[in-house]
């Protein structure tokens, strides 16, 4: 961490003690705590939920839970939010940090491959993270539009945000053919998607390893 980045977070304030129970979880129960969202990208989440007030979330990609509990913040009494992930075995830390966070009758947790799992949703969300596999951002992007022939309706609606994770890939999206690897090759092909489709109104927020945030039209 450099020290600007220590000055951010002395000067913020700082995360809930969920949070803080989710980091040390996740080092020491995970091989891969780097996938955490972070401080700051935490925040910004936080900060989306909390103006946006959305009723319902669609989380791509829940990891050990500290995205849900930071999406969670804006939620209101009623509002719910519904966290994809494939890998099972993360289900007793997951549940353990929404309960410490308060969020457990808020989440819906559900196991499995989004490219199934979206499908079978029936809800329109007004605010969908994506975190999930690199690769498949652009089939998520399908899915969650409703232009997929096997996604059924769309997932969103005139209003609702899309928060993707990770579009900059370390600056392995750069350059004229960047795409040497398939993640790599994924957020490429999401990104340039994204720009193009006139429903969709976006900008690449370059913090951490980069958001791209896009209103629906
Ligand atoms: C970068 S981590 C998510 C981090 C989490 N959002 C956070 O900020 O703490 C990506 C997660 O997506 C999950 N994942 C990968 N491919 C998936 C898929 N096809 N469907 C559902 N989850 C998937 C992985 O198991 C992993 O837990």
């Amino acid at each position: 961490m450099n020290d600007l980045e220590k000055y951010v977070i002395s000067h913020s304030t700082p995360r809930k003690e969920a949070l803080e129970w989710i980091v040390r979880q996740t080092h020491l129960r995970t091989k891969f705590p780097h996938m955490l969202a972070g401080f700051e990208a935490g925040k910004l989440l936080e900060t989306f939920s909390m103006m946006l007030r959305p009723r319902r979330i669609l989380e791509l990609g829940t990891f050990t839970g500290y995205s849900s509990v930071c999406l969670a913040a804006g939620l209101p009494e009623e509002g719910r939010l519904d966290a994809v992930e494939i890998n099972d075995e993360l289900e007793d830390v997951i549940r353990e940090g929404y309960r410490m966070a308060g969020i457990e009758g808020k989440v819906r947790l559900l196991f499995g491959d989004c490219k199934t799992v979206i499908p079978s949703l029936e809800e329109v969300y007004d605010l969908v993270y994506i975190d999930a596999n690199k690769r498949e951002y652009p089939e998520y992007l399908s899915l969650i539009m409703g232009d997929s022939p096997v996604g059924g309706a769309p997932k969103v609606r005139s209003g609702s945000w899309i928060i993707a994770d990770n579009v900059l890939w370390d600056g392995k999206i750069l350059g004229d053919s960047p795409k040497g690897d398939p993640q790599s090759r994924g957020i490429a092909s999401f990104n340039d998607l994204v720009a193009a489709d006139p429903r969709l109104e976006n900008f690449i927020l370059p913090l951490r390893d980069g958001l791209n945030t896009a209103r629906v039209l």
